[in-house]
């Protein structure tokens, strides 16, 4: 008989649900429905990492009869109803397909039984969290949203641009419209007139943005909601994504969700290098966080060092009392320099050694009997360090040119992306960029070689340009103090 099978991770969530949420003896198979309609608040579908088809290690089954009342009697069994909102959440039929049914019931599960672990903290009040998460944005935003597809179809007739709306997603800022353009057979009309749409939208500075698909004649337009419609991505996302992040990258970093929602974190180490622009309050001190405490919930100081350098003498030091931290965090230019110069050294200590050992960097087989660490060096504000000491530039041209070979990264963030701050050396090697929110159109070439940044919404929104990959439009994880505080007591917990 068809079931739906959970793992031990799944397990532990009912068990903590039902103790320290519900409060309640209520059978387990009443969580995996509050999961399923979790999931289903998602707009996009779940993928295949919650397929499983057994129970072994952990893990549990259960019938259809408990979780739908399959075969029970009439008024008990609602397998139809969960049959009819599957189908309608895929726009398939699923009455037809059984298997199917039941394989994308588990993935929903699955999934709503991870959003419990990563959006829930047994402290917080379980029916708060839910009602929030199920009905928290469903009042205003249904009317909204609806409300926002006619003034789209509106201003797009305005500006002389026949379409229709063949489907749309909502993501945490913004909503996806996949429009169909009748009559013309490129998007160029429709990223001529986006200025005049988003004036005719009162987007103010925002903008909309397109994009085209693999259908034909289809583009992906994402407009802005307002803000009192917002979903800021999470602090426990962050953790969530880890703990699946590709055991091969050896720097596993987050930054937040795409505009439809998706994950998007990158290998640090084959960035190798990144350049963080933005105006004041932009978000640029939260994205660093982000990377921060990506980097620390995983590697212990023996495999992992930070140099953080903190001319502003506020963000960053939460963290010096970690053993991460040999030098503390540095705020002042001269000992800034001495570190940067110290670490040069370093980088020819260890080419040497790579050498030695006939490896040509730290990835390499040969190389593992070195033992290296990993080093992270964390500018928060590249143009003051300069403005304060030019001789920095040196040394930190030095290192992006060279460094990566030997596991050393840099991360710079500055708030004044001008052709002084990121010169023509730092600029060429420093591949990976990211824009948050800056003020002119030049500012956001200087940093991702393109414009846009100037339209973004600020808080987090960014365009992000990784080496040899297509810029993506991410909103940043919101972290606050409590999660930093947080992240740097479980890593020293984990030191002892
Ligand atoms: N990802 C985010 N989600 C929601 N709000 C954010 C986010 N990032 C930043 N903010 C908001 O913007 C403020 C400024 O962010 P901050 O990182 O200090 O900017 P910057 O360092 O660029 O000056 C934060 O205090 C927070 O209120
Ligand atoms: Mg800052």
């Amino acid at each position: 008989m068809a079931k739906v099978y959970t793992d031990s991770q799944d397990e532990l969530t009912i068990t903590n649900v039902i103790k320290h949420g519900l409060r309640h003896p209520v059978p387990k198979w009443a969580v995996l429905r509050l999961a399923l309609a979790r999931s289903l608040r998602i707009a996009t579908p779940p993928d295949q990492v919650y397929d499983r088809r057994d129970s072994t290690v952990g893990g549990s089954e259960y019938a259809l009869k408990e979780l739908t009342g399959e075969g029970k009697e009439e008024a008990e069994d609602q397998t139809s109803l969960f049959l009819a909102l599957l189908s309608a959440y895929y726009r398939r039929d699923l009455f037809a397909d059984g298997d199917a049914f039941v394989c994308l019931l588990q993935r929903h599960v699955r999934r709503g039984l991870r959003e419990f672990r990563s959006g829930w903290i047994e402290s917080h009040d379980f029916h708060d969290y839910l009602l929030h998460e199920l009905f928290g944005d469903l009042g205003g935003s249904t009317v909204v949203v609806s409300d926002l597809r006619e003034r789209l179809l509106r201003a797009l007739a305005e500006i002389g641009i026949a379409t229709e709306i063949v489907d749309a997603l909502d993501g945490p800022r913004m909503t996806r419209f996949m429009v169909r353009l009748r009559d013309i057979n490129d998007h160029s009309p429709l990223l001529r007139g986006l200025d005049k749409l988003a004036f005719v939208l009162g987007l103010g500075e925002a903008g909309v943005f397109v994009s085209s698909t693999t259908e034909p004649k289809i583009a992906a337009l994402d407009v802005p909601r307002i803000p009192a419609q917002w979903r800021f991505v999470p602090a426990a996302s962050l953790m969530a994504w880890l703990s699946g992040a590709p055991t091969e990258w050896h720097l596993p970093v987050y930054l937040g969700q795409d505009v439809v929602g998706r994950p998007i974190g990158f290998d640090l180490a084959a960035a190798p290098h990144l350049l963080i622009g933005g105006t004041t309050g932009s978000g640029k001190s939260v994205c660093l966080h982000a990377l921060i405490l990506s980097l620390l919930s995983q590697m212990d100081a023996s495999r992992l060092k930070l140099l953080l350098i903190d001319p502003k003498r506020v963000e960053l030091a939460p963290y010096a009392r970690l053993p991460h931290c040999v030098d503390g965090v540095l705020t002042d230019s001269a000992d800034a320099l001495d570190a940067l110069n110290r670490l040069v050294d370093e980088m020819a200590t260890r080419e040497n050694e790579l050498a030695r050992v006939g490896a040509r960097d730290i990835d390499e087989q040969k190389a593992a009997s070195l033992n290296l660490s990993r080093i992270v060096v964390v500018v928060e504000e590249l143009a003051d360090l300069l403005l304060q000491s030019g001789a920095i530039e040196e040394p930190l041209v030095r290192l992006v040119q060279k460094a990566r070979a030997t596991g050393i990264h840099l991360v710079l963030a500055t708030q004044r992306p001008d052709a002084q701050t990121f010169s023509g050396l730092l600029r060429s090697n420093v591949p990976s960029r990211i824009a948050l929110t800056v003020q002119k159109g030049s500012e956001s070439k200087i940093i991702i070689d393109e414009t846009g940044a100037e339209k973004l919404l600020g808080k987090g929104d960014m365009l992000v340009r990784l080496l040899g990959q297509p810029t993506v439009r991410v909103h940043g994880v919101m972290l606050g103090s409590d999660d930093i505080a947080r992240g740097v007591a479980s890593a020293l917990r984990r030191t002892g």
